[in-house]
């Protein structure tokens, strides 16, 4: 990753603690059933960026929110996430065989195993967003669950995936994929933003702020992912590229070409940064908006 040296730094910092963090959540287990945690830690451990956790901590530090319950609530939209790409690449969805560098999950274990695996995870990322551990209040943790759980739902992440299948068989607008990637990608990175703000019970000035900043780099995320898709090396990726084409996807890059794709990128990240002016100049602010541009020239 070409980052400057205080997001590295920072980066690096978020994604070893969550990883330790999400290794305590998924312990091994010597039941009949140790096959389903060996897959959970197998699909979970296997070095993702890490994006989703950083904002979430981020967001809570610009909030003042403490890091140890930051990292838990991290751990568990991370968890989430894995779950989303388990039951993504399996093949009846994205038929996928590489992920996170690695053969995916239903080609290591088996079809029935993956889709065990995402089932438990999910449920999981509930459990230790739920627990009182990760907020003193029941309030802030129902505000978590509920938010969580709007995310990958009909109206978030499972929606957005029923229309990305559709949209192999059919042809879709420009704000049809839009809408979709909002709702398959933009809504969960839109939570782990929410994740401070509703731990640091910030305002609603502060809320709408980094809604708006999450908003648009999850609409750039998806896009960067398919332009990576595009352009992208399997080794710097860890999946199989120049699947989107030959799937049919419908996405900006089957309407506007890769390179006004990347022109909309642009835009998008430089709008998002500035969403966060009214953190002035506080340093995760800064970090904040040096992500953004870093999923410009993302590689992986
Ligand atoms: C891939 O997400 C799927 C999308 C929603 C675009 P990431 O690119 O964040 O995957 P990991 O977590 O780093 O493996
Ligand atoms: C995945 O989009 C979105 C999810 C909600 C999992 P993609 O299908 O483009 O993600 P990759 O490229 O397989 O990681
Ligand atoms: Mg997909
Ligand atoms: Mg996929
Ligand atoms: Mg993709």
């Amino acid at each position: 990753m070409t980052m400057n040296k205080e997001l590295k730094n920072t980066f690096e910092y978020i994604a070893e603690r969550v990883d330790k963090q999400i290794e305590l959540f998924i312990p091994k287990s010597p039941e009949p059933e140790g096959q389903l945690y060996e897959a959970m830690r197998y699909s979970s451990l296997a070095g993702g960026k890490r994006v989703r956790a950083f904002l979430a901590v981020m967001s809570s530090a610009l909030l003042g929110v403490d890091e140890a319950l930051a990292l838990r609530a991290a751990a568990a939209v991370e968890i989430m996430h894995t779950y989303t790409l388990i039951h993504d690449d399996l093949p009846s969805m994205d038929d996928a065989t590489l992920r996170r560098g690695k053969p995916a999950l239903h080609r290591e274990f088996d079809i029935a195993t993956a889709v065990l695996a995402g089932d438990a995870l999910q449920s999981l990322s509930f459990e230790v967003m739920a627990h009182e551990d990760t907020h003193s209040d029941p309030r802030v943790r129902i505000k978590l669950v509920s938010g969580l759980a709007r995310a990958i739902g009909p109206a978030g992440a499972a929606g957005g995936q029923m229309i990305d299948l559709i949209g192999e068989e059919e042809d879709m607008t420009l704000g049809q994929i839009t809408r979709m990637n909002r709702m398959k990608t933009g809504a969960l990175i839109r939570f782990a933003c929410e994740v401070g703000a509703i731990m640091g019970r910030a305002s609603p000035q502060y809320t709408m702020a980094l809604r708006n900043y999450a908003s648009d780099i999850g609409q750039a995320y998806q896009m960067t992912d398919d332009l990576l898709d595009h352009y992208g090396a399997r080794q710097d990726t860890g999946k199989d590229t120049k699947k989107d084409a030959a799937a049919n996807k419908s996405n900006f890059i089957k309407h506007l070409g890769p390179e006004e794709t990347r022109k909309k990128v642009e835009i998008l990240i430089n709008q998002a940064t500035q969403h966060l002016s009214v953190f002035g100049e506080k340093d995760e602010a800064k970090r904040l908006k040096e992500l953004a541009i870093y999923l410009l020239e993302r590689k992986k």
